[in-house]
């Protein structure tokens, strides 16, 4: 198998490669990212190394970069690149459409250009909108109507990812997950920010009342069902991922706190994020009848785990808040890897 990664240096793809190197020995897997500030090399410095790695450097939105990343052939294809963060899509939406949209039609025509390359888009239950608190959960059925410019974005390549299934008849697969957490994620993101924040001493902004829900899954949870999808999901099919672990944003910081003994006081309600959808939950019942696709983690023991990760992983999260990252690992990495 000759996998193409796409967006393999940030929190999921990073994690779904060293997975897939790991579980799948015999295959070879060419990364290709642009290294946003999303983008940390550090994440996956440990295979730089690895003969059956390959890291270009490259942008989804470029053909010519995408041509390059799949020269020798690429037998699979599994877009996590992104621009994923939702407030930074309210602040500029362009560099959303950009790269979600713009980039994922690239690489659909480039599957299209070799001919036999099967893709997995991986997309979002943000497409949905959000759910009333007495609400089912999100099926694949549910219509599509996203809030945000990045579900928006996320839900315009969704829509183009199947049309290319459609209309030429290649073999495209749609993978719609809930909230991810685990290693390697961005402290932008709610839960690393808090633990980061709060081992710092630092204020824990909740937005409004913090009783937005979000259904969270652990990232290697999520990333066994990416490759469950990759090896055996229904071309033209959308499969959704959750693992029904609904919870206030308000209980997730208090359980932050309590876990790491920090003071109450330093939560604080700030101003909410406009239009915050107010509940996603996802109906996973698809994937696990048809592909035996199960969580192996419960949200407790996965929060446990992650903030026990960030407590041993300083330097990896304080190069990240302050910066250094983007020169020191960044030189660091391109002098080991052509
Ligand atoms: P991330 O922001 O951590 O990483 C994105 C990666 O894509 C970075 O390495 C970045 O450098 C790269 N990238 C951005 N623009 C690029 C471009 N134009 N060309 C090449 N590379 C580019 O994102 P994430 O949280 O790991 O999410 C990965 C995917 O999963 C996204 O498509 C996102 O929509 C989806 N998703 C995320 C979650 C979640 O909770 N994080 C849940 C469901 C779905
Ligand atoms: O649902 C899947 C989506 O989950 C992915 O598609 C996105 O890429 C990913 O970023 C995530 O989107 P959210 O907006 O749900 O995640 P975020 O971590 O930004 O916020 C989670 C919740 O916490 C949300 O209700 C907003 C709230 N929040 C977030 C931050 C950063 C706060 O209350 N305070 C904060 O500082």
């Amino acid at each position: 198998m000759r996998l193409l990664v796409t967006g393999g240096l940030g929190f999921i793809g990073s994690n779904f490669v060293r997975a897939v190197l790991r579980d799948r020995p015999d295959w070879r897997v060419t990364n290709l990212d642009l290294v946003t500030y999303a983008g940390n090399p550090a994440n996956l410095a440990d295979l730089a190394h690895d003969p059956r790695y390959r890291f270009v450097k490259g942008d989804i939105a470029e053909p010519a970069d995408v041509a390059r990343a799949v020269q020798g052939g690429a037998d699979a294809l599994v877009n996590f690149a992104a621009e994923s963060h939702v407030d930074r899509s309210i602040l500029s939406a362009t560099p959303f459409v950009r790269t979600n949209v713009l980039g994922t039609v690239a690489l659909l025509e480039a599957a299209r250009a070799i001919g036999r390359c099967r893709v997995v888009h991986v997309s979002t239950d943000e497409v949905y909108g959000a759910l009333g608190p007495d609400d089912p959960p999100f099926t694949e059925q549910t219509p599509v109507n996203p809030t945000s410019p990045y579900a928006a974005s996320k839900a315009a390549a969704d829509h183009l990812a199947l049309s290319f299934a459609r209309t030429h008849g290649q073999e495209i697969v749609i993978t719609r997950c809930s909230n991810n957490y685990g290693p390697y994620q961005f402290p932008e993101k709610l839960i690393p920010l808090m633990i980061t924040n709060a081992i710092e001493g630092k204020k824990l902004p909740v937005y409004g009342d913090g009783r937005q829900v979000r259904d969270w899954i652990h990232v290697e949870d999520h990333c066994a069902g990416v490759l469950a999808v990759l090896e055996r999901g229904r071309a033209g099919e959308v499969y959704n991922f959750g693992a029904r672990a609904e919870r206030y944003n308000i209980d997730i910081v208090s359980r932050i706190v309590a876990l790491l003994k920090v003071q109450p006081g330093l939560v604080e309600h700030v101003a909410d994020r406009p239009a915050h959808d107010r509940r996603y939950a996802m109906d996973a019942g698809k994937v696990e009848r048809e592909l035996g696709w199960r969580p192996a983690r419960s949200f407790e023991d996965g929060l446990a785990a992650t903030v026990r990760w960030y407590a041993e992983h300083e330097a990896w999260w304080r190069a990240v808040k302050d910066g250094s990252y983007r020169d020191f690992y960044r030189q660091w990495y391109e002098e080991r890897v052509p």
